[in-house]
């Protein structure tokens, strides 16, 4: 039973009313789905990794002084976060050729990219979430000139740090995407970090085995996503740290 008022609900997440004014709960679900809603699944078990692996990377920025709007974890499936106005742009910055821009420019998957490239997409799901320009984004008004550069800034920062932490647990962050939101403190307004980061918003490969850890495994259909996720959790040091261990099925050994 869920009394709490429902604010939002996406495609892999709900958004409920937070204990206080100005904060809000982020549930993470067990659906996946890709193309614009049109593959459509329910993996048992994403959610309860999705929200751990977004915590641990949200924590790791908060600690580099990346501003996000995450407050803490609460359960297995929920999250504490700041209420922000979303600012309707995805972006998404790439560090190997893959996905779309594989397909748009004709460059083999896999290839390096000479420097990091960003992308913007137009949010909208009836849209299937265009890429724009910067010129589309201000002569529209989904954000100001100073926002993009501070959302481009902040990408490219998370960038830089992801491929670090990544690198050093045998993982190729190939791609990812992050949206951003308006944090209203007071009279001052602030561009933070939102949404999630996890293996659906991003890409990742093992640096040996070039192995799709992230979900692609669902969107191509190469089965295993939940092992390749939890295969993330395990390298980042997340799993099984307190409740997400499971029942132990074999013998158990009985203290005396
Ligand atoms: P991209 O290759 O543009 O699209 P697709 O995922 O449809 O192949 O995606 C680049 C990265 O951004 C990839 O890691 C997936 C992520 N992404 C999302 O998480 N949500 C989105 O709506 C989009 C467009 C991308």
């Amino acid at each position: 039973m869920n009394r709490r008022r429902r604010i939002y609900e996406g495609k892999a997440k709900i958004l409920y009313e937070g204990p206080e004014p100005g904060t809000l709960v982020q549930h993470f679900k067990d659906d996946a789905t890709a193309f614009n809603n049109e593959k459509h699944d329910v993996i048992d078990g994403k959610g309860v990794l999705n929200n751990r692996i977004s915590e641990f990377i949200f924590n790791k920025l908060n600690d580099i002084g990346i501003p996000t709007h995450f407050v803490k974890r609460l359960n297995m499936r929920e999250q504490l976060i700041r209420e922000v106005e979303i600012i309707p742009v995805e972006v998404i910055v790439r560090n190997i050729a893959a996905g779309t821009l594989s397909k748009r420019l004709g460059i083999d998957e896999g290839t390096a990219l000479p420097r990091s490239i960003v992308e913007y997409c137009f949010k909208s799901d009836e849209l299937g979430d265009p890429m724009v320009s910067e010129e589309h984004i201000t002569a529209f008004g989904w954000a100001s000139p100073q926002e993009i550069d501070e959302m481009t800034a902040l990408a490219l920062r998370i960038n830089d740090f992801m491929s670090g932490l990544f690198l050093g647990i045998g993982i190729k962050l190939v791609d990812f995407k992050v949206e951003f939101g308006r944090l209203y403190e007071n009279d001052l307004v602030r561009v933070v970090l939102a949404d999630e980061i996890s293996p659906d918003s991003c890409r990742l490969w093992d640096i040996t085995t070039s192995e799709k850890l992230d979900k692609d495994r669902f969107r191509r259909d190469l089965g295993g996503l939940i092992e390749a996720y939890q295969e993330v959790a395990r390298r980042l040091g997340i799993l099984f740290e307190n409740e997400e261990r499971p029942e132990p099925s074999g013998p158990v050994l009985v203290k005396s």
